[in-house]
């Protein structure tokens, strides 16, 4: 498999990963502005999933193009337009051997996906391949729950760590190697490919974060893709432990806080 399907988070994923309401049009008009897109636009979206991303897009009348490898995850994006009637073209396919022609798009949008294939490089060099001269793309990433270490995403991130650490868990099955968010590797790879490339806020807004007790849920339930790679045996010890840690030493695993969340991009743009 050159990537991790999401067949089985298809019944899930938006509601775990969707956002409030109005910020996937704001993203939407932030994409634009940042890569000063006209009407008749050409994207693509390697990964597309459901149409978190794109939808908002595909309903303002921008010609889309997605792939994925879950066709389930496609299948969703296509019942939410089934009353629309608007045309949107998904392809079943690795995103790592793109199946276009050079030059085909104006731009790309990639969003969550790099952490989750075999080579991401060789997916933004065929990405690279598949725009036109003068094309762009943005590598956008959700930065949610706030700054710091005190916040329940984070203590409890580093709570599960902890606990892989002393079960002796190997890299590969927790995808130590693979990228996180808006890697620091991904702008000097890119201006190898020969673009310029800055980095941005494309929306900032305020939401209510996940107390510990929910993140913890979401690792126990193996909903975050970083769990699929384990052991059945090993991720049910390791959710025991996580359950003792929220009951005996977690401080406040019910408070819900406001936190602040930004939708932060790499853009890179080819002259
Ligand atoms: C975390 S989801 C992100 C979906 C969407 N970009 C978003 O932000 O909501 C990642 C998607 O990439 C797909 N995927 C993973 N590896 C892939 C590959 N090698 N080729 C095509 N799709 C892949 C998964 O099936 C999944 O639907």
């Amino acid at each position: 498999m050159p990537g991790i399907s999401f067949d089985r988070a298809v019944e899930y994923y938006d509601e775990t990963r969707g956002y409030p309401p109005g910020i996937d049009e704001q993203l939407r008009d932030s994409i634009i502005a940042h890569l000063g897109l006209g009407r008749d636009a050409r994207l693509l979206e390697p990964g597309i999933g459901t149409g978190r991303i794109a939808l908002p897009f595909i309903r303002a009348g921008y010609t889309y193009v997605g792939v994925d490898l879950s066709r389930g995850m496609m299948r969703k994006l296509r019942h939410k337009l089934t009353d629309r009637a608007q045309p949107v073209c998904l392809v079943c396919g690795d995103v790592m051997h793109l199946p276009f022609a050079d030059a085909s798009f104006d731009a790309a949008v990639l969003v969550h996906v790099l952490h989750l294939v075999d080579d991401w490089r060789q997916v933004l060099r065929e990405t690279r391949r598949a725009l036109r001269e003068g094309g762009c793309m943005v590598l956008a990433s959700d930065e949610r729950g706030g700054e710091g270490d005190a916040l329940p995403r984070a203590r409890v991130h580093a709570a599960w760590s902890a606990i892989l650490d002393e079960l002796r868990v190997p890299p590969e099955q927790r995808r130590d190697g693979a990228p996180h968010g808006l890697d620091d590797r991904f702008p000097p790879f890119l201006e190898e490919l020969g673009a310029e490339v800055r980095r941005t806020t494309l929306v900032a807004y305020r939401h209510v974060a996940r107390t510990a007790r929910e993140v913890a849920h979401q690792y126990q339930a193996r909903l975050y893709s970083s769990c699929w790679a384990l052991p059945d045996a090993v991720h049910t010890e390791a959710a025991r432990r996580l359950q003792r840690w929220i009951d005996e030493e977690c401080a406040d695993p019910d408070t819900a806080h406001e936190a602040p969340a930004r939708i932060d991009a790499y853009v890179a743009r080819w002259p």
